[in-house]
C-alpha cells in the first residue's frame, strides 16, 4: 500500500525511542518519505547512525547547527504530511501543550500545519497524572490526535499501561490518517453544536440539558482530517476548538439564520445541536416579579432547522442530523431520518444513565432513509466522533462517485 507522503517522524527522550527505528521502517515499507527529528534525549537511547540508515536520510536534533542555511525547522514543517511524535515522552505533552519552542522539535510543531499524531510512552502514574491528561485534553481540543499507550511491561518491570503502541499499530493508524488527510483535506464542514436558550424574560430562559461535547468533538476530528470547520454553537463551557471558525447564538432562531447563511458555503453539514422545539411567544425585556399568582407561559413551535436546510441542499453537499431518542426503534428512526431530509441520522438514546446529554460517552446508532442501521456502539464522544465521520465520509464518496 506505497502511499508516497512526507512524514515527520519526531523522537523524544523515552526507553521506547529505540522502537521509533522500527516505526521508521514499516512507515517506508508503506512508501512514505520518512524524516527523522530527534531530540538530544532521544539520542540517549539509540545511535543517530541507526536513524539514518533506516529512514536514509540525516537525523536532525539542533535548532541550530553551522551546515547550510536557511530555516530547518520551516523547511521541515512545510514538506511535511503529517508529524507522528512517537514515542511522546510526558515533558514533550508538557511542552506542545504549553507550545514551548526551545528545541527543533518543538519548534517544528508550531509550524506545521499538517496533521499532528503522538504516541505517548511512559510509567503509568505519570500518564495518569492529572497535569499529563489536561495536556493531552488540550492536545485533543486543538486537533492533536493520540495513539494511546497499551498496558504491558514499563521500564520499571512494573506491568500497566504505558507502554508505547506496537510499531504495526502505529503504522496502522498513520495509514488510516494519511488517507483520511486526503478525504478531509480542504471540506468544508459546517457543524451545530449545543443548546438553544430561548429567553422568558431578561434573566430566564428555557434551555436544555445539551453540553455541545458531541459537536465539538465531531468539529475537533474533522479539523484533525485537515477539514475545514465552521461551529454554529450554542452557550456551552467548552474551550473553541483551535483552528474553527465559531459563531455563537443563543436562539434557535438566530442558529436558524447563521446555518441558513452559513450552509451554501460549506460541503458537510452536522446537525448536532439540542434545538429548542420550542420559544416563548411574547418574552418579556423585563424582569418579571412574583405577585403570589401562578405564571402561564406560552410556547410557540420554533422552525426545524435541518428540514429547512434539507429543502436548500444542492447536489455534491451531504446533510447529518442528530436525533435524541427515547424509543430506538429502528423503523421510526429510518421514517425520521427521510422525514428530515438528511443522508445520514446519527441517533442516540437520551433515556439511558451515563450516556448522551452532558456526558463524556454516547452511543450511536447510524441510520439512513435507504434503511441501513448500524450500531457504532457506546464510546467516548471523541472516539464516536471520529468513527462517526469515518462512516459519513465513506457514504457521502460512494455517492459521489455513483455507487
Ligand atoms: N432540529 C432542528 N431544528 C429543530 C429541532 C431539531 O434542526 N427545531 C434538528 C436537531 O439538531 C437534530 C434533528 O433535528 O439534528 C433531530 O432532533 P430531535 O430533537 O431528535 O427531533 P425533533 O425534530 O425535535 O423531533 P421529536 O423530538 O419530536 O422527535
Amino acid at each position: 500500500m506505497a502511499s508516497s507522503k512526507k512524514v515527520l517522524l519526531g523522537v523524544t527522550g523515552s526507553i521506547a525511542a529505540y522502537r521509533a527505528l522500527d516505526v521508521a521502517r514499516l512507515l517506508r515499507q508503506d512508501g512514505n518519505d520518512v524524516q527523522m527529528v530527534a531530540t538530544r534525549s532521544a539520542l540517549r537511547f539509540f545511535p543517530r547512525l541507526n536513524g539514518e540508515v533506516f529512514t536514509g536520510h540525516p537525523v536532525y536534533s539542533e535548532l541550530f547547527d553551522s551546515n547550510g542555511g536557511g530555516v530547518r525547522h520551516i523547511e521541515l514543517a512545510d514538506r511535511s504530511h503529517l508529524l507522528l511524535v512517537a514515542p511522546a515522552s510526558a515533558d514533550f505533552i508538557a511542552k506542545l501543550s504549553i507550545g514551548l519552542a526551545d528545541d527543533l522539535l518543538s519548534t517544528i510543531c508550531l509550524a506545521v500545519t499538517c496533521p499532528i499524531v503522538i504516541a505517548p510512552a511512559m510509567e503509568e502514574k505519570m500518564y495518569f497524572h492529572p497535569a499529563i491528561q489536561a495536556h493531552l485534553e488540550t492536545l485533543r481540543s486543538r486537533g492533536v490526535h493520540e495513539i494511546p499507550p497499551e498496558k504491558g511491561s514499563l521500564a520499571s518491570g512494573k506491568e500497566g499501561v504505558g507502554r508505547l503502541q506496537s510499531p504495526e499499530r502505529i503504522r496502522k493508524e498513520v495509514r488510516h490518517l494519511l488517507n483520511m488527510s486526503d478525504c478531509w483535506s480542504g471540506i468544508r464542514v459546517l457543524i451545530s453544536a449545543g443548546p438553544t436558550y430561548e429567553p422568558i424574560d431578561a434573566v430566564r430562559f428555557l434551555g436544555n440539558r445539551s453540553s455541545g461535547k458531541m459537536g465539538y468533538a465531531l468539529a475537533e476530528s474533522a479539523l484533525s482530517r485537515g477539514a475545514v470547520v465552521t461551529i454554529v454553537s450554542g452557550p456551552t463551557s467548552l474551550p473553541v476548538p483551535i483552528g474553527a471558525r465559531v459563531f455563537q447564538i443563543e436562539t434557535a432562531r438566530e442558529m436558524e439564520e447563521t446555518m441558513c447563511r452559513e450552509f451554501p458555503s460549506h460541503d458537510l453539514c452536522i446537525m448536532a445541536a439540542a434545538v429548542a422545539d420550542y420559544r416563548i411567544q411574547s418574552p418579556s425585556g423585563a424582569k418579571r416579579k412574583k405577585d403570589g399568582t401562578d405564571w402561564a407561559i406560552s410556547l410557540t413551535e420554533n422552525p426545524d432547522i435541518l428540514a429547512g436546510l434539507s429543502r436548500k441542499k444542492k447536489p455534491g453537499q451531504f446533510l447529518v442530523g442528530f436525533a435524541a431518542e427515547t424509543d430506538m426503534d429502528s423503523s421510526l428512526l429510518i421514517g425520521k431520518s427521510r422525514r428530515k431530509g438528511v443522508d445520514i441520522l446519527l441517533a442516540n438514546d437520551v433515556s439511558r444513565p451515563g450516556i448522551g446529554f452532558s456526558s463524556d460517552e454516547n452511543d450511536l446508532t447510524l441510520v439512513t432513509p435507504l434503511g441501513e442501521v448500524l450500531p457504532l456502539g457506546r464510546n467516548t464522544k471523541r472516539i464516536l466522533a471520529g468513527q462517526a465521520l469515518d462512516e459519513i465520509r465513506r457514504r457521502w464518496k460512494s455517492v459521489e462517485d455513483g455507487s
